[in-house]
This record gives structure tokens, C-alpha cells and sequence, in this order.
């Protein structure tokens, strides 16, 4: 069994190869030539890298042609949501035209693998409060670039199923995160300043955004086994919500943070991190998913912010 992992020296992309690998399935990764490889230096020589850029239909080509995998987990993204609007055709671009390569090679080379998609929570975007939590049929209403991107590919991911039969399974993944997240995003970018101001590196004062929006945090490593299972038993077209069934306001996640801190740390509210429109709460309900697989979230979110922390307080 062999598995293609799309942006493998990713966050998540990391951590799908190491699960891959526990399971004895040849991992091939793309990466592309700025891609940092710190995530899987500790891995390099169980896996094959291939550079290959997605938004470039011969070399999707000829990446298929060559190794002909059973399984892809397409996971290479643009993904943080406020670049988004800073680059939107570059988001767009990226995320729809990196996929519907794959899809139009799979289809021309007639090859019958198994494609999981990386789509999100962020396509519900806009949920009114009676419609949480939130289950599959609720309304799209993205609320940034992004999330239209996402939503682009979900409806591709459906659109290549119904007219050429690709065995395409949509995962939409609410908020994750874990060792390894990129420091932009809310918890690592949180955890990393708590780790400096421990260390002594920065004032003890951590800056923030929107500390009321809500979202339902799953452990990345729970994530991957997700994946791996909507490939095992996913029925082929359907789209699945990965999500933990609770949620956070990012206050408390902050808190919970701090709460595990040695030091006294105030807050500042960063007006630069605000967003032209924030999703206010993503609150999933993934229960299509576990019936039909059996997946349950295992690591606590306390345990997830733990490593966390400690996986920063290790780089800072
Ligand atoms: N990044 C960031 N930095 N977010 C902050 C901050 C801050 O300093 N302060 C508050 N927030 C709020 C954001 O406004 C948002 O409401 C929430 O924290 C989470 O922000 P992110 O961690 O950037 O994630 P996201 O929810 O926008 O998107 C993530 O989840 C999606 C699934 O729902 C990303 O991982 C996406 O790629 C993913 O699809």
C-alpha cells in the first residue's frame, strides 16, 4: 500500500506520515522548494520526498504517472485564514487549482486511488445559534477567502465523484491543532508568547485578538487517524465533519493556557489581529462520521495544550 501526502513537511502533514509509517504504508510526500523541513527531519529517511508544485498541472502529472499511489491525502493548503484576505487570488489559486490537478490527472491516467480532502469548518462560516452544533446539511456561509476556497474544493471533491467516479471522500475538519502548529495560528501563537515570557525573552504581557469567538479543538494526532479512517470506511462523495462536539471561547483556551504558565502574564488586545469578519463559534457534530467509521477524539484538550506548550518551550 502506498500514500501520497500532499504538503507532508506541513503541521498536518507531518503527522499523517508518522501515522502512515506506524502502519508499515510507503509514504511519499510532495514539498516544494521553500518548503521547511523541520517537521520531518526526523522522518527523512523512512520516507520519499518529491518537489512538486501543485498549481502546475505537468508536474501533478507527472508526480501520478510515476508513483501511482493507492491512497492520497491531499493536505497542502493555504491555511490561515487572515492571509487569505491579504492574498485572496493567491489562496483561491492555490487551494482550488493545487486540487483539480490532482482530480484531472487521476481522472486522465484512469487511476482508481482513494482521495481524501483537507476541507473545513470555515465553510459554515456565518451559523446562526440554533444551528450549532453543526451538522453537514447546515448552509455554506463563508465568511472569508478562504473559506471559499475551502468550499471550492468541497463542491469539486463532490462535482469529480458524481461526473468521472473519482473515489474522492470529503473530510470538513473543525479547529486542530497540537505540537508542530504554525505560530500564527491562536493556540501556537499563544503558547509561543507564554513560552518567551518564561524564558525571558519578551514582556509579560501576551497580545490578542477576538478572545469571543468559539471553536471546537480536536488533537491533530486524532485528526490523521480520521483521515486515515474516511479512506478506510468512508462511503466514496460524501463529505464528513471531523470535529470534538465542544467548544471554547478563545478566552478560555488562553486561560488554560496561562493557567499551566510559572509566570504572572497579562493581556493586551492587538487591533492588528482583529478580522474584517470573524466566524464567531464553530461547534461541529461529527457524529455522521463516528457512526460510520467508529472514530472517537482520544487526547484531552488540556493534554493538546500541554504538548503543546512544552513543544514551544523546546524551540523558544
Ligand atoms: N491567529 C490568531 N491570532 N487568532 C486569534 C488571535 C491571535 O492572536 N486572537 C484571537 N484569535 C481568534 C481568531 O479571530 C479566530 O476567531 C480564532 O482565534 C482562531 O483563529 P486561528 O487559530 O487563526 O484559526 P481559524 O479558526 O481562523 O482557522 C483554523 O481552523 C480552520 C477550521 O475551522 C485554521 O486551522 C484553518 O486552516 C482551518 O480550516
Amino acid at each position: 500500500m502506498k500514500a501520497l501526502v500532499t504538503g507532508i513537511a506541513g503541521f498536518v502533514g507531518s503527522h499523517m506520515a508518522e501515522f502512515l509509517l506506524e502502519r508499515n504504508i510507503e509514504v511519499v510526500g510532495t514539498i516544494r522548494n521553500r518548503s521547511r523541513m523541520e517537521h520531518i527531519t526526523h522522518i527523512q529517511d523512512q520516507i520519499r520526498l518529491i518537489e512538486c508544485e501543485l498549481r502546475d498541472p505537468f508536474s501533478v502529472e507527472s508526480l501520478l504517472t510515476q508513483e501511482k499511489p493507492d491512497l492520497i491525502f491531499h493536505l497542502a493548503a493555504q491555511s490561515f485564514v487572515p492571509t487569505s484576505w491579504n492574498s485572496p487570488i493567491d489562496t483561491i489559486h492555490n487551494n482550488v487549482a493545487g486540487q483539480l490537478n490532482i482530480f484531472e490527472a487521476v481522472r486522465r491516467l484512469n487511476l482508481s486511488c482513494k482521495i481524501q480532502i483537507a476541507c473545513s469548518s470555515e465553510q459554515y462560516g456565518h451559523v446562526e445559534p440554533h444551528e450549532t452544533p453543526i451538522r453537514e446539511e447546515n448552509p455554506l456561509r463563508p465568511l472569508s477567502p478562504y473559506a471559499v476556497s475551502k468550499a471550492a474544493q468541497d463542491y469539486l471533491g463532490y462535482q469529480y465523484y458524481k461526473s468521472y467516479g473519482l473515489h474522492v471522500i470529503r473530510t470538513r475538519t473543525f479547529n486542530h491543532t497540537g505540537p508542530r502548529r504554525g505560530e500564527q495560528f491562536v493556540t501556537s501563537n499563544f503558547a509561543k508568547q507564554i513560552a518567551e515570557i518564561e524564558k525571558g525573552i519578551r514582556p509579560p504581557i501576551v497580545s490578542v485578538g477576538n478572545l469571543s469567538a468559539q471553536r471546537d479543538f480536536t488533537d491533530v494526532r486524532d485528526v490523521v487517524r480520521a483521515y486515515w479512517l474516511a479512506l478506510e470506511s468512508g462511503e466514496v462523495g460524501e463529505c464528513y465533519n471531523i470535529a470534538s462536539g465542544s467548544c471554547v471561547t478563545i478566552r478560555e483556551m488562553l486561560d488554560m493556557l496561562l493557567a499551566m504558565s510559572t509566570v504572572q502574564i497579562d493581556t493586551v488586545p492587538d487591533p492588528s489581529r482583529m478580522r474584517p469578519s470573524d466566524v464567531e463559534i464553530l461547534l461541529g457534530d461529527a457524529s455522521k462520521f463516528e457512526q460510520r467509521t467508529g472514530w472517537k477524539p482520544e487526547i484531552p484538550f488540556e493534554q493538546t495544550l500541554a504538548d503543546l506548550l512544552q513543544y514551544w518551550r523546546q524551540l523558544v
